[in-house]
């Protein structure tokens, strides 16, 4: 992991996406708690963020669909004065990849795990560049590094999403936009119900998440899991797959 020089919260105008619950709603309250200056919180329906709007004066609502190339020109349009994108939407529909229905549940989360943060980072790039830097933050997971069968698609768009991150730090360095990978393992979300296993929360994700931005991490694993599986691959990148495998394969 190569460190960078850190970003600062502190009166910051961040853009989170999926904002209106899990990681998204407990980054528009870390981000305040932080000192943001505004938060632009987006979600695809507007009315489901009214409750977490009215919390704040510094939150304003915005409609977004990060599959939908209108919806995300008119957003950058709008949002002219961001400086933190934090790419957080996603989906998970728990699909084995040689299950009947594999190929459209797989496109479907690529559509949103993969091309909506391509899309999402292409048009707002240019807006953190006249902006100064600023900084990305994108919600991976450890799926990204590891694939579980029980979710064999979602980790494929995950991994993508990994090789994304890297390609966008590659590109962005010299305009001065650190670019943060965030990888969880499983978090008490809408995403995991119905999943045994530890949960962590989802506000200890965003917290991480910003501590990383605040000292330039450009990889962060938060909580215990996820910094063991990290401290696992470096190791034996071969045994984790194989003990991801058998541990949720039935
Ligand atoms: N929960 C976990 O265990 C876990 C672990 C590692 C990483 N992650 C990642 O963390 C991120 C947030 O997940 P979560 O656990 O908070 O899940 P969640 O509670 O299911 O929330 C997902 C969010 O993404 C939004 N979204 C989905 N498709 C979208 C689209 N096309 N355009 C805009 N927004 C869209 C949803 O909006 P709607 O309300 O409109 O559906 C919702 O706000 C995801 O990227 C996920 O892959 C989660």
């Amino acid at each position: 992991m190569n460190d960078t020089t850190g970003v600062s919260v502190a009166g910051s105008v961040a853009l989170v996406t999926g904002a209106n619950r899990g990681i998204g709603a407990a980054f528009v309250q870390e981000l305040l708690a932080a000192g943001a200056q505004r938060v632009y919180a987006a979600a695809r329906n507007p009315r489901s963020l009214l409750e977490l709007a009215q919390q704040d004066s510094r939150i304003m609502p915005v409609q977004l669909d990060i599959t939908d190339e209108e919806s995300v020109r008119i957003a950058v349009q709008r949002l002219s004065d961001v400086n933190l994108l934090v790419n957080n939407a996603g989906v998970s529909l728990n699909t084995r990849v040689i299950a009947a229905d594999a190929l459209d549940g797989a496109r479907a989360e690529m559509e949103v795990n993969y091309f909506g943060l391509l899309r999402m980072s292409r048009a707002f790039a240019p807006v953190l560049a006249t902006n100064g830097g600023g900084a990305l933050i994108n919600v991976l997971s450890i799926l990204s590094r590891v694939a579980s069968p029980i979710h064999g698609s979602y980790s494929a768009s995950k991994a993508a999403a990994f090789s994304l991150t890297q390609s966008l730090r590659a590109e962005l360095r010299s305009q001065g936009t650190l670019v943060v990978g965030v990888l969880p393992a499983y978090v008490e979300t809408d995403m995991t119900d119905g999943i045994a296993g530890p949960k962590m929360q989802a506000a200890d994700v965003a917290r991480a998440a910003l501590d990383a931005l605040h000292s330039g991490q450009e990889e962060v694993y938060p909580g215990e899991v996820a910094a063991q599986v990290a401290a696992w691959l470096q190791q034996d990148p071969q045994a984790v797959e194989r003990n991801f495998a058998q541990s949720v394969a039935s």
